[in-house]
């Protein structure tokens, strides 16, 4: 599914249709280049979950964790994580598969430990008012 947005008041509208087309699939992959949007469609899909804490970049650590009337939910990003040793002492399993929704921004630097089935969201910059975002559901096969 394809989506053009033309400004970030289109952002809530993304979201909607997001959580529309996940169903109950609960983790989420973003993929976009820096600049891209993740975060800030990140705090529009947050508020959409019904989350009322501000939602920020997870700056200081790799994931950032808030209460959503669904359950806990999960923001990681794995941006500055140096190896996959990082990701083990995390306990990130307990996240992936502990039945929070999990949302997670930069997820090609822990390629290997991502779950069989996934949400990913490609947002594509246009230009500098301009996204597309692509939503598909992927499942991996051994
Ligand atoms: N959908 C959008 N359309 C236009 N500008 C956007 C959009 N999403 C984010 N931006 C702008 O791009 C900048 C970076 O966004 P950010 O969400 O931090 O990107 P990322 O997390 O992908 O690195 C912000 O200044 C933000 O206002
Ligand atoms: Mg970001």
């Amino acid at each position: 599914m394809k989506i053009k947005v033309n400004s970030l008041a289109d952002l809530p509208n993304v979201a909607d249709k997001l959580l529309a087309f996940a169903g109950n699939e609960k983790i989420f992959l973003f993929n976009g280049e820096m600049g891209a949007g993740k975060t800030t469609f990140i705090k529009t899909f947050c508020k959409a979950l019904g989350i009322e804490d501000a939602v920020s970049s997870p700056t200081y650590s790799i994931v950032n964790e808030y209460e959503s009337p669904q359950g806990a939910v999960y923001h990681f990003d794995f941006y500055r994580i140096k190896d996959i040793q990082e990701a083990y002492d995390l306990g990130y399993e307990e996240y992936f598969y502990g039945g929070g929704t999990c949302l997670i921004e930069w997820p090609e630097r822990i390629e290997e430990l991502l779950p069989e089935k996934y949400i990913k969201v490609e947002i594509s910059i246009i230009d500098e008012s301009e996204r597309i975002f692509e939503f598909s559901t992927v499942v991996k096969s051994c």
